[in-house]
């Protein structure tokens, strides 16, 4: 348990399913109040329902590319908690298919929710954080990718909108450590989310042949994600700002060469 968490208030983007769930339920566990986010209603109901403390939990349903819906999700904790002091934006959108025929439409698509709906969280988080009292005013998670770091067939503007997310990242920190507010970005490698399940069941030998050719041999679980978003918005990182944390099982570590044996 990280005491200096109970009855903080955390608004979760993308909370319906995957790792922004499994950030819901740790962090209900933690004894948090929690604001929920997601397009799919049913979805979102469903993370609230299943939490330790449901009660201490509400959910509005919208799409973080639209600028509101972060002022919606800020002005919510406000009403129904009193104040805001974490904000985990995770909601992504992704596209495949190469560059040379993505369509200005594709490509802005990825870039509203995944990087836009990012700045307005930030952007709606800050301006509720600083009215809070004490050094540690609030705390911000941005969930990026390792395609934000290197190139990947196919993603490329998710992977540039993630890439985006890493500056915003730094230069919210900067711009506000003064004020207590940190903000720090977690780079995931393969996780076993719906969406990664279902991409991975594609390849030629399925799900399980496509976790054995990754680092670990595995893909993470989104439980894994979700405990660095709690320790990062916790007290015990209190001097962690303005950092990337590569959550991947190692896959950031290796180079691409041919193995030698
Ligand atoms: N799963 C992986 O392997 C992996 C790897 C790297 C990064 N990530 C990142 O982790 C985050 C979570 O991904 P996940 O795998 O848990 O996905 P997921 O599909 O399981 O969950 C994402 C949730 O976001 C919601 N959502 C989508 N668009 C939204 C919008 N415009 N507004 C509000 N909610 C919206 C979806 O309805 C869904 O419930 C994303 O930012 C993703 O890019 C995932």
């Amino acid at each position: 348990m990280y005491q200096d968490l109970q009855n903080r208030v955390a608004v979760i983007t993308g909370a319906g399913s995957g790792i922004g769930r499994a950030t819901a339920q740790l962090l209900s566990q933690e004894d948090c109040q929690l604001v929920l986010n997601d397009v799919n209603a049913d979805q979102v109901e469903a993370t609230r329902s299943e939490l330790q403390a449901p009660d201490r939990a509400v959910t509005l349903v919208g799409d973080i590319g639209n600028p509101a819906t972060a002022d919606q999700l800020a002005a919510l904790a406000i009403e129904h908690f009193g104040a805001l002091h974490i904000w985990v934006n995770n909601a992504a959108r992704s596209l495949f298919g190469p560059l040379a025929s993505c369509s200005n439409e594709e490509w802005d698509t990825v870039f509203q929710v995944t990087l836009n709906g990012a700045f307005y969280g930030v952007r709606s988080a800050l301006q509720a954080m600083v009215r809070n009292p004490g050094p540690a005013a609030g705390a911000i998670v941005n969930i990026a990718s390792g395609a934000a770091l290197a190139g990947e067939e196919g993603l490329g503007a998710y992977g540039a909108a993630k890439a985006g997310l890493v500056n915003l990242t730094r230069t919210t920190a900067v711009e506000n450590a003064r004020a207590g507010i940190r903000c720090n970005v977690i780079l995931p490698g393969p996780i076993a989310t719906p969406p990664m399940l279902a991409a991975a069941a594609q390849s030629p030998e399925g799900v399980e042949g496509w976790a054995a050719q990754t680092v670990p041999g595995r893909l993470g679980q989104p439980e894994e994600i979700a405990r660095a978003i709690v320790f990062l918005v916790s007290e015990q990182a209190s001097y962690i700002n303005g950092a990337l944390l590569c959550v991947d099982g190692g896959v950031s570590a290796r180079t691409n060469s041919p193995r030698f044996n």
